[in-house]
């Protein structure tokens, strides 16, 4: 925002400064919400459709959250408080594998993006590792993962301890 402020700043002096100049005098001072609504890369949170993701915790008690799609599991745990014990404790930085998620065959294999070799890496020291494990962090939501359900495992392991 203070880039946008900076923007504002210096587009008002130059038309404050130029009012002499009778070619100028339509001018207009430029708000920074308009500049910031059409510089914007990313479409506002609130348009963003809304994803359903159920947890189910190792004694299967289950645990829906919503999020949006652009989100990672992560974010959906952080930003819907869920209190996984441990869980992202890197926070996305790939360092630590306590996001560590185990999906259904099928939904694993509607997961976009192959894990990266610093993920299998990262993957290896998790604790009750499968075939269709992947670290929470590094899945993005799309329309397509809408009603996902997460398997988490019993125990975690923090890589970095
Ligand atoms: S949060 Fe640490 S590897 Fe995903």
């Amino acid at each position: 925002m203070s880039l946008v402020r900076s923007f504002y700043e210096i587009s008002k002096s130059v038309c404050i400064s130029s009012l002499t100049k009778p070619w100028q005098r339509k001018c207009q001072i430029v708000k920074p919400v308009y500049i910031a609504r059409h510089t914007s890369t990313t479409k506002p949170l609130s348009e963003k459709k809304e994803v359903k993701v159920t947890f189910i915790k190792a004694g299967g008690k289950r645990i829906e959250a919503k999020g949006k799609v652009g989100d990672s599991l992560l974010d959906i745990v952080v930003n819907n408080e869920l209190d996984f014990d441990g869980f992202g404790a890197c926070e996305g930085t790939l360092t630590c594998s306590t996001c560590h998620c185990i999906f259904k065959q099928e939904d694993y294999d509607k997961l976009p993006e192959k894990p990266t070799d610093d993920e299998m890496d990262m993957l290896d020291l998790a604790y009750e590792l499968t075939d269709t494990s992947r670290l929470g962090c590094q899945i993005i939501m799309s329309e397509e993962l809408d009603g996902l359900e997460v398997r988490l495992p019993t125990s975690i392991n923090d890589a970095r301890s």
